[in-house]
């Protein structure tokens, strides 16, 4: 795609798309006189009043004027732009528009930071043109949108825009490469191909270097955790380093990605239709990738290091077993009840190896717990940690980029819930019940593994992706699948 910036005498395309909140035409001087006389009749009308989201399509001497709704103007946030940019976008593509003109007036610009705006509006334009359509036939796939031009009014605001564009699409390629990871079907995307796409971003960047461990390393390292989990497959596991150096740090920051490529659930067997959609449990290995490449587009004056623990969880002669003890790299040992809750065994023995970087902090994503989606839906991910500090500095992170998380507890009585009779630890436990409070004590047990065998921890937040992907009807600003949350709020987190 191409984007590019022009100023008002210039537009050269035959659609053009327009904002307005819901008021009066007070703002229309980017139209020219027969497009504004149009706009106010409609507004009359009221068959368009300028609510977020609503799109109306005007067709003026065979050229076309997209209508596009930001609701009140003092209710305006970052998360309306991005939803109006998004679904006018998916408007025009589905009409098969190949190019068109954003324009945009003093007015709307007002309402947002500029550069925000034009970050956010890129990734959100990206976003609202991917498709996973590899797989179907040529007829079908989407049209590739090959120019956008943003109208506007200043030199300056224009410069500004230009500046949050280069970012946006630093950002947009992050974001779309997280998608196409967790889009891809379970038998393509394994392990060991998760280990080749992180291997590309070495060769694309020279800020960032790859190892990925195979069975014979992992064993040597000890992580019986994640051996235990990958034993049921045909697959060996892998466990993938991707470090990122944008300035040398002492003490990086760490990142830690779920990386079950499929999670039938093991013997203990996910029920139809529970299974479906498993592939997405890579998907906190994805968002640490797409944030990795994003950070390396933007050349981001950080030390990242990305720790992605990769495998099946497939049910075999071979699978471990319910009554099982794994012993995880750093030593402890874990009683197995269900092996379906797989996920916080192989982050055991990332964040016990994270240890190894001394790290200013280290953060975990994963697709961990049903029980997260069912107590935020998915339209928020939870954020469990001990550290007010790190809460409030993505709490604000997350706003300025329009993405939603919500804090969720650890704490004591969820740590106890996973004590165990037999071993260090259990891998299922409830308060109060064996499943209450399910992701919160999904979260403890991962706490367990945050402290050295000195007891020596690392400030540690755990994202639990309940947002991560949408079903396949998706949005009107973004189609169905996985849909790269997690990538702009971290950008914006570690910048
Ligand atoms: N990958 C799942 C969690 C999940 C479920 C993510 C649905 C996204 C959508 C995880 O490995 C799992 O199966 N968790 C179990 C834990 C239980 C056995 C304690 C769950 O949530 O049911
Ligand atoms: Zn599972
Ligand atoms: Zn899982």
């Amino acid at each position: 795609m191409n984007i590019t910036t022009k100023i008002v005498e210039k537009y050269s395309t035959d659609s053009k798309i327009f904002f307005l909140f819901e008021d009066a035409l007070t703002d229309a001087s980017l139209l020219e006189s027969a497009e504004k006389k149009a706009v106010k009749a409609i507004i009359k009308s009221k068959d368009f009043e300028g609510k977020n989201g609503e799109t109306l399509l005007l067709y003026l001497e065979e050229k076309r004027l997209f209508l596009v709704g930001l609701g009140k103007k003092e209710e305006m946030t970052i998360r309306t732009w991005k939803h109006a940019v998004g679904t006018v976008a998916m408007v025009a593509q589905k009409k098969k528009i190949t190019a068109c003109s954003f324009l945009l007036s003093k007015k709307v610009l007002s309402s947002l930071e500029v550069v925000q705006m034009a970050k956010t509006g890129t990734v959100a334009l990206s976003n609202a043109l991917y498709a996973f359509d590899e797989f179907k036939d040529k007829e079908d796939k989407v049209v590739e949108v090959k120019k956008v031009e943003w109208i506007l009014e200043d030199e300056k605001v224009k410069k500004e825009f230009n500046t949050g564009i280069k970012s946006g699409k630093a950002i947009a390629e992050g974001v779309e490469f997280t998608r196409m990871l967790g889009n891809t079907p379970p038998t393509q995307m394994t392990p060991e191909m998760l280990a080749k796409e992180a291997k590309k971003l070495e060769k694309t960047f020279d800020t960032i270097r790859v190892k990925a461990l195979g069975k014979k390393q992992i064993e040597a390292e000890g992580m019986g955790c994640l051996l235990g989990v990958s034993r049921g497959s045909v697959l060996p596991p892998r466990f993938i380093i991707v470090e990122y150096v944008g300035k040398k740090e002492k003490n990086p920051t760490v990142l830690v990605g779920k990386g079950i490529t499929y999670d039938s659930g093991g013997l203990s067997l996910k029920p139809d239709p529970y299974m479906k959609d498993m592939k997405f449990d890579m998907l906190g290995a994805a968002t640490v990738l797409g944030i990795i490449k994003a950070a390396a587009g933007l050349k981001l004056k950080r030390h990242i290091v990305g720790l992605i623990p990769a495998c099946e969880n497939m049910p075999s002669g071979d699978s471990f077993r319910p009554d099982d003890i794994l012993t995880a790299m750093n030593g402890k040992t874990v009683l197995i009840e269900n092996t379906d809750a797989e996920g916080r065994l192989v982050l055991a023995d990332a964040l016990s190896y994270a240890h190894k970087y001394n790290p200013k902090e280290v953060i975990d994503f994963a697709t961990l717990t049903g029980a997260c989606m069912v107590a935020l839906g998915n339209e928020r991910s939870g954020m469990f940690t001990p550290e007010d500090e790190l809460a409030e500095k993505l709490n604000k992170s997350a706003e300025i980029v329009g993405e939603q998380v919500w804090r969720l507890p650890v704490g004591e009585e969820y740590s106890k819930a996973v004590k165990c009779e037999v071993a260090d630890i259990k891998n299922l436990g409830g308060v109060g019940h064996p499943r209450f409070g399910g992701a919160s004590t999904a979260a403890a047990f991962l706490q367990f593994f945050t402290s050295d065998k000195k007891g020596k921890s690392y400030p540690w937040m755990h994202i639990d992706l309940s947002s991560c992907y949408y079903g396949e009807s998706g949005k009107s600003y973004i189609r169905g699948g996985a849909n790269g949350f997690g990538v702009e709020s971290f950008i914006e987190y570690l910048k």
